[in-house]
């Protein structure tokens, strides 16, 4: 199922996921992306590139084709809104590879409020599978940090072929 935030809350993205907060995301693939190829890469597809905020550093570098699985997240953001975010990230299964992360979001349009939840299911595989697939078609697989926000770190997957 796909999680409000990329459907019937697309309007408010920009204020949960503001674009001047990728900078060091988008660096950080940047770099990954130029240490791993030769020559020099010139052109990028992004699959999910959402509202585009990773896309917005990548275009002064690249040439970007962009995908979304969502529509509506390739719409410009709607002005006039405001939101508040409370997340809650917890493991319903500790025996699987998956957890759950539930938000409330307290919504302003104009003057008009409303209060919406909106789960998410995240994890999918571990780092050690993720490695283990890649590499088992034939990818030299590097591992590097991907930096989240100021407390998490995610994880850069930089796959070449031999
Ligand atoms: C966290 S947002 C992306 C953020 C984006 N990289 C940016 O820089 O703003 C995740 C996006 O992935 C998209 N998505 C999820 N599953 C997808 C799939 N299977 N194919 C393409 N896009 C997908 C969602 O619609 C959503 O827009």
């Amino acid at each position: 199922m796909q999680p409000l935030l990329y459907g019937d809350l697309v309007p408010w993205y920009h204020l949960l996921d503001p674009v001047a907060d990728h900078l060091e995301e988008a660096t950080a693939y940047q770099e990954a992306l130029e240490r791993a190829a030769t020559p020099r890469p010139e052109t990028l597809l992004e699959l999910g590139a959402g509202a585009g905020n990773n896309a917005f550093f990548f275009k002064r570098r690249f040439c970007c084709t962009l995908t979304d699985l969502s529509e509506a997240m390739l719409g410009s953001p709607a002005r006039g809104r405001g939101l508040r975010c409370l997340e809650w990230a917890w493991d319903p299964d500790p025996g699987d590879d998956r957890y759950t992360v539930d938000y409330a979001f307290p919504l302003r349009d104009g003057v008009e409020m409303k209060a919406v939840h909106d789960q998410h299911v995240e994890g999918l595989f571990t780092r050690c599978t993720w490695e283990g697939v890649l590499a088992a078609v034939g990818y030299q697989v590097e591992v590097k940090p991907r930096p989240f926000d100021d407390e998490q770190t995610g994880t850069i997957f930089v796959c070449r072929r031999p």
